[in-house]
């Protein structure tokens, strides 16, 4: 595991979105994976400009994000299908028919998940997975449980997510508590993760996640077992990392 320190948002934004144009570029048919959440949209911001200078061309990238809420229609913009659309997919020159973001509306969840499963395997699997982590050491909707989930599937979102996700609703009534997500397994098979994390509220986690023990306790903590994963953090959410 390589864990790169910045400065501040803008330089981990800048440094995650290098990484990812050094994959589209050496590899322009990438499967790239995607994340929601608002630290990666800096990161997106860096790679629409990357796009508009024609430094990096998205026109045979395919692309899988990881999680999207159960039940909010895809033009809810909370939705993670209308976010993804706003923060990126707008403003590149991707091809949207090789987006994908799962289905919430699809209520048979296995049918939507194993779907959604059999699609990453179908595409040749994920070359490069970008990850937030959340305050609880989820990654995805993995949420803290005995053991780690392998592929995707439904999950019910514990309360401190609901409460971190209240911020972008009317109110806490209209989070949605349940999501499809990739499984931990279906992250791990990804060839390379990057994991961003920003502000002091992440210190504790990302130093618990990388640093601590292995455990589905800490659902993040399995990344220490993959061979090819990258920390970018800011000044703040390093701030308890041992070096
Ligand atoms: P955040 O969420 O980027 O909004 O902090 C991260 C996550 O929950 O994965």
């Amino acid at each position: 595991m390589i864990i790169i320190k910045t400065d501040s948002y803008e330089d981990m934004s800048k440094k995650a979105a290098s990484i990812i144009a050094e994959q589209i570029i050496s590899k322009p048919n990438s499967v790239i994976g995607l994340a929601t959440g608002s630290t990666p949209i800096g990161t997106y911001e860096e790679l629409v400009k990357l796009n508009k200078a024609s430094e990096i061309d998205f026109s045979d990238i395919t692309t899988f994000n990881l999680d999207e809420y159960r039940g909010l229609p895809r033009d809810n913009d909370q939705s993670y299908y209308y976010f993804m659309n706003d923060n990126l997919f707008d403003h590149v020159n991707i091809d949207k028919s090789r987006t994908h973001v799962p289905n919430g509306m699809i209520e048979d969840a296995d049918l939507e998940c194993g779907n959604y499963e059999a699609a990453i395997k179908a595409a040749g699997g994920v070359d490069l997975q970008l990850v937030g982590i959340g305050h609880n050491g989820h990654i995805g909707f993995n949420e803290p449980s005995d053991e780690f989930d392998k592929v995707t599937h439904c999950v019910d979102l514990t309360e401190s997510t609901i409460e971190a996700n209240k911020r972008f609703f009317a109110s806490i009534d209209d989070v949605p508590r349940q999501a499809y997500t990739m499984g931990i397994g279906t992250i791990m098979a990804a060839k390379k993760v990057v994991v961003v994390a920003n502000g002091t509220g992440k210190a504790e986690i990302v130093k618990a996640a990388f640093q601590g023990p292995i455990t589905p306790k800490v659902p993040a903590s399995a990344l220490q077992l993959h061979q090819n994963v990258i920390v970018v953090c800011d000044a703040e959410a390093a701030a308890l990392l041992e070096d």
